[in-house]
């Protein structure tokens, strides 16, 4: 009984993860009572962080390591009393190609590296089909701490969070950001517009353009969707001027 309700609530956390990563956001609480999301906002109308918006020096003069340095055993919200390790990012600071991801999730917090589980695994792949190895780009989350049982990051984790990837961006400095999935590409395009919505085409952020795609958490559920992301890294392959591994 105990292992049938296991799986039963599995299978819905799965199929509620999906659901978000497809862009529904919301669903209705109870009959008869209606509770819509919010309606969509393009990202062009939403106001957009400026310089002066974020927390410390932002001028694009600090490395990567003065803000790791800086942030140290970071309180800023309640996620610092919850994580085991701060997963700040990694790889190659001098990079052309900055993967960002949600959170990091149990596997990483339990090592302190962003994408080491399964999803981990198969964005490995993808960064190998383009030819390039994991040492080669660098790798983050908007979130540096693991939310308590995978939840959904809490507005007040994202703000806080918000200026310390807007400054790792910006000392890394990238030819182009993919944002891996609904949250990150949300948060980065300060948009809700579905990732259905906007993969495919390049966005702007802060002056780097960003490529929003399917999470690779979503692809390991939908491996039907592979042939979307393939298409999206092969736009971001050609603005870089590279080709794809083994053409
Ligand atoms: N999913 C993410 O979004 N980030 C990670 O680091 C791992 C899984």
């Amino acid at each position: 009984m105990a292992t049938e309700l296991n799986f039963l609530i599995s299978s819905l956390k799965g199929y509620l993860v999906e659901l978000r990563e497809t862009g529904v956001d919301g669903l209705p609480y109870g009959y008869g009572v209606e509770r819509v999301a919010p309606p969509p906002v393009v990202a062009e109308e939403l106001p957009r962080l400026e310089t002066n918006d974020i927390s410390g020096s932002a001028t694009g003069s600090e490395t990567v390591a003065q803000i790791r340095l800086e942030l140290g055993g970071c309180q800023r919200c309640q996620l610092g009393g919850t994580r085991t390790n701060l997963v700040f990012g990694a790889g190659n600071e001098k990079s052309e190609i900055v993967f960002v991801g949600e959170a990091p999730g149990r596997d990483e917090d339990l090592k302190g590296e962003p994408f080491v589980g399964e999803a981990g695994q198969l964005l490995t792949k993808i960064i190998q089909a383009m030819g390039l190895a994991r040492e080669d780009v660098y790798i983050c989350n908007v979130l540096k701490c693991r939310p308590p049982n995978n939840r959904n990051p809490q507005p007040e984790e994202i703000e806080a969070c918000q200026p310390i990837l807007l400054r790792q961006l910006q000392a890394i400095s990238p030819k182009i950001i993919i944002a891996l999935g609904t949250f990150a590409a949300q948060t980065l395009l300060r948009t809700r517009a579905p990732i259905s919505q906007l993969r495919g085409r390049i966005h702007d952020y802060h002056g780097i353009p960003l490529m929003p795609t399917f999470h690779p958490a979503f692809l390991l559920r939908n491996p039907g969707k592979k042939r979307e992301v393939w298409e999206d890294m092969k736009q971001v392959l050609k603005l870089l001027g590279r080709e794809p591994a083994g053409s």
